[in-house]
């Protein structure tokens, strides 16, 4: 069977600048072969362009309005992604001190960051506050408590944005769902009286901000308007109270297609809805975008180390990366599209699985693979947001190199682990 069809061809389009020349699979102008002879794998290979791109096209969606994009880099935080967002004008979202630590390594200014976390410890309390960021999204009353403790001990007056639980529950996955009430995140609409009323009484806090997220990979726009709704009425009352409220942010969770027949929903399309609600309201948006600026940026490329067929007829790919590199498939059945580095005319219905001693450990099932033969190379598409940031050394694997190609350059923008690395905290 042909593979040369519009499926396949069309993951490839879609998935930016990576794409078929003279047979082989390509990043930018670099061929992928190359890059695994030159560093090994499993690799992850990040296309700078394509980080540029879906940040271009993110702020021409959004321009009609005043807003500030802060990249969340929980999607990925190499310091190269997060330089190369950043130096085209993005801010960070930060969800705990290590990433703070991380954009602050990757030159971002603090007055550029906001710090989310729904368990901030006061050490990270402490260090978001002494860093200088804009503001500390809070997500309970006993934390604008310890904000304002730590705060008051550091002789500051904290910048605070927070975060609401809108109860919109948006269509996902149920464990990137996080605007609904039965989820630990945000303040409950019931409690905000309580909240505001802290403001009035704690000296060492202030409401700059209003900020909602209501989960990731969201197809249909009219959640967004659901909750920005909610968030508006929220708005309403504390001007009524005498807030002046400065920042109003919608969050993040924009969705890119993984699934070349469950293509996202253009980005356009949320700002069609989103803008008209939000211009002239006297308050800077903030979006918070990870997935939709990182996912399809970056493939993990993988050699076929074995391949087997069972009694049941049932056929392999074995290869050299596995859940531990991305885990999205065995965590919320995710589909990444899975191409042969090299064309081939004929295919295979396959499952392509890891190293890793567990069953859930697969990049695809019962899907037709072009028939590559053991030694050669695969690239598991969509490897950008959610891949290597949840990476781990279960099965003592070492973390892979990662690398960033820049239309003909190449550079190692992370080195692979060494197995003196993997016992170097261990007494
Ligand atoms: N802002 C906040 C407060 C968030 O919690 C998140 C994601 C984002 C922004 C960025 O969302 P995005 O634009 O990337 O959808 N590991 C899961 C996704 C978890 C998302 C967690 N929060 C996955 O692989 O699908």
């Amino acid at each position: 069977m042909s593979l040369f069809n519009n499926i396949t061809y069309r993951a490839v389009l879609d998935s930016h600048l990576f794409s078929y020349t003279e047979g082989t699979l390509c990043c930018e102008d670099v061929r992928l072969d190359t890059l695994a002879e030159q560093f090994g794998t499993p690799l992850y290979v990040v296309s700078r362009q394509s980080l540029v791109n879906q940040l271009r096209a993110f702020e021409a969606a959004f321009a009609g309005l005043p807003h500030f994009t802060c990249y969340s880099v929980k999607a990925n935080f190499n310091l190269s992604v997060i330089r190369t967002l950043a130096a085209e004008g993005c801010g960070c979202d930060v969800n705990s001190g290590g990433e703070l630590f991380r954009a602050l390594k990757a030159g971002v200014s603090p007055d550029r960051i906001i710090m989310a976390g729904v368990g901030k410890t006061e050490q990270e309390i402490e260090f978001g506050l002494t860093s200088g960021v804009l503001m500390l999204k809070a997500e309970s009353v006993s934390e604008l408590r310890a904000i304002d403790r730590v705060a008051a001990r550091l002789g500051k007056v904290a910048n605070v944005a927070i975060r609401i639980n809108p109860n919109v529950t948006a269509e996902t996955h149920p464990y990137i769902t996080t605007g609904d009430s039965k989820e630990k995140f945000g303040i409950d609409e019931a409690e905000l009286g309580e909240v505001f009323d802290l403001f009035r009484t704690l000296p060492n806090l202030s409401l700059q901000g209003l900020d909602m997220h209501i989960g990731s990979q969201i197809f249909d726009p009219e959640y967004y308007v659901a909750a920005t709704q909610k968030l508006l009425d929220v708005l309403e009352t504390t001007r009524l109270l005498g807030f002046d409220i400065r920042w109003f942010d919608i969050g993040g969770g924009f969705p890119v297609t993984y699934d070349p027949q469950k293509p996202a929903t253009p980005i356009g399309r949320f700002a069609e809805k989103i803008v008209p609600m939000l211009e002239g309201k006297g308050v800077t948006v903030i979006f918070e975008p990870g997935r939709f600026l990182a996912a399809n940026a970056a493939l993990l490329l993988t050699r076929v180390l074995y391949k087997k067929k069972n009694h049941a007829g049932k056929e392999f790919f074995i290869v050299d990366a596995g859940m531990t590199e991305l885990i999205r498939p065995a965590l919320y059945q995710s589909h990444h599209e899975v191409l042969s580095v090299l064309r081939h005319e004929t295919g295979v219905v396959a499952d392509v699985v890891g190293p890793v001693c567990e069953s859930s450990d697969f990049f695809a099932r019962h899907r037709m693979i072009d028939d590559a033969a053991e030694g050669e190379l695969l690239a598991v598409l969509s490897s950008g947001a959610y891949a290597s940031v949840m990476g781990s050394n279960y099965n003592g694997r070492l973390r892979p190199a990662e690398v960033m190609v820049d239309g003909s350059e190449v550079t190692l923008v992370r080195r692979r682990e060494s197995y003196e690395q993997l016992v170097q905290n261990e007494m």
